[in-house]
């Protein structure tokens, strides 16, 4: 199927939801969709989608079937009892959750005679179907290609392999340098607000600085897959010795220490572990195996 106006049943109508359902509309999808709390389709309908009245009506309706739910076990709240209607369905689970419950979800539904492919959405509700938008993607290449082109619709499709992890694992190791990241924005936000400084005044150098942070790990991720940790220009001591500097100052403003304190134990283990004088990037090793 090389037509990109497939006919999708659509489950589940979040913020999320709701922005994929518009997408296709705009497309000329045929949409049919249903959601636990039946009222949020009503916009929906009122737009062109077919509001399916049972799930197992939603999933008569199309081979594919996508799914944007807050976790997996939403997945099993809503099909659990669809038996035979599963079967010869495409589903596409495009909800968080942690690859080991995608690898379980993809045993559940194939006992029934569906094909999963997990989805892990980059982008916010508001730039489905935009530029820099894209979507992680794994499960059956087969079935990824004949959908490719539907689903390219809601953002650029980024087939990762046949392991339906795959895709689950990359949307949270990504979500795990944003959340992370947005965690020590506040922090040191909350840092500089103890002495009386506004978040605007700080903000243009927080840009600066997550502005340059991806410079920093193209040498690292080398370093990381060599297993080698030259540290001449910034060692691991050296920048322990800085992550103790910011327990210090956030015990001084009083502030929340468990950030910090998380950092500054990946430094001491390391150097405990002998690696003060190589690059801070060894402290991969230490997060890899905590002993
Ligand atoms: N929003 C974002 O910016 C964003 C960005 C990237 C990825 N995501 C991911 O996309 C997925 C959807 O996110 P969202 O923002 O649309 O909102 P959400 O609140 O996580 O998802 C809401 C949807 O899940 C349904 N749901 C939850 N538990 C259920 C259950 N036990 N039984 C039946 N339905 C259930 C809700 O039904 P009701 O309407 O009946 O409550 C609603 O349709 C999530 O996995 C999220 O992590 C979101």
């Amino acid at each position: 199927m090389n037509d990109n106006r497939h006919p999708i049943t659509f489950i589940g109508l979040g913020p999320m939801g709701q922005a994929m359902v518009r997408t296709y509309l705009r497309n000329g999808n045929p949409i049919t969709v249903w959601n636990r709390t039946a009222s949020r389709a009503d916009a929906l309908v009122a737009e062109g989608a077919i509001r399916a009245a049972t799930v197992r009506d939603a999933l008569a309706a199309t081979e594919l079937v996508l799914l944007s739910l807050t976790d997996y076990q939403a997945m099993y709240d809503i099909l659990g009892d669809a038996g035979e209607a599963l079967s010869g369905r495409v589903v596409v689970n495009l909800s968080s959750d942690t690859p080991q419950r995608t690898r379980e979800a993809a045993d559940w539904l194939a006992a029934r005679g569906a094909v999963l492919i997990t989805g892990g959405v980059m982008a916010p509700a508001e730039l489905v179907g935009k530029d820099g938008a894209y979507v992680f993607y794994s499960g059956p290449q087969e079935a990824m290609e004949t959908h490719r082109p539907t689903l390219e619709l809601i953002g650029r499709a980024d087939y990762l392999g046949e392991d339906h992890a795959l895709a689950q694992l990359f949307y949270q190791a990504q979500l795990d340098i944003f959340l992370t990241s947005l965690s020590a924005y506040m922090h040191a936000t909350a840092l500089v607000k103890s002495a009386g400084v506004s978040a605007q005044k700080f903000l243009p150098y927080a840009v600066d600085n997550f502005d340059t942070m991806s410079s920093f790990i193209v040498d690292a991720a080398r370093e990381i897959d060599e297993g080698d940790y030259p540290g001449e220009l910034a060692n691991a001591r050296m920048m322990g010795a800085t992550a103790d500097h910011i327990v210090g100052a956030s015990g001084d403003a009083g502030i929340d220490l468990a950030l910090p304190a998380a950092v500054k134990e990946h430094y001491d283990r390391a150097i405990a572990a002998g690696r003060g004088t190589q690059g801070w990037p060894s402290l991969f090793e230490t997060i890899r195996k905590p002993a």
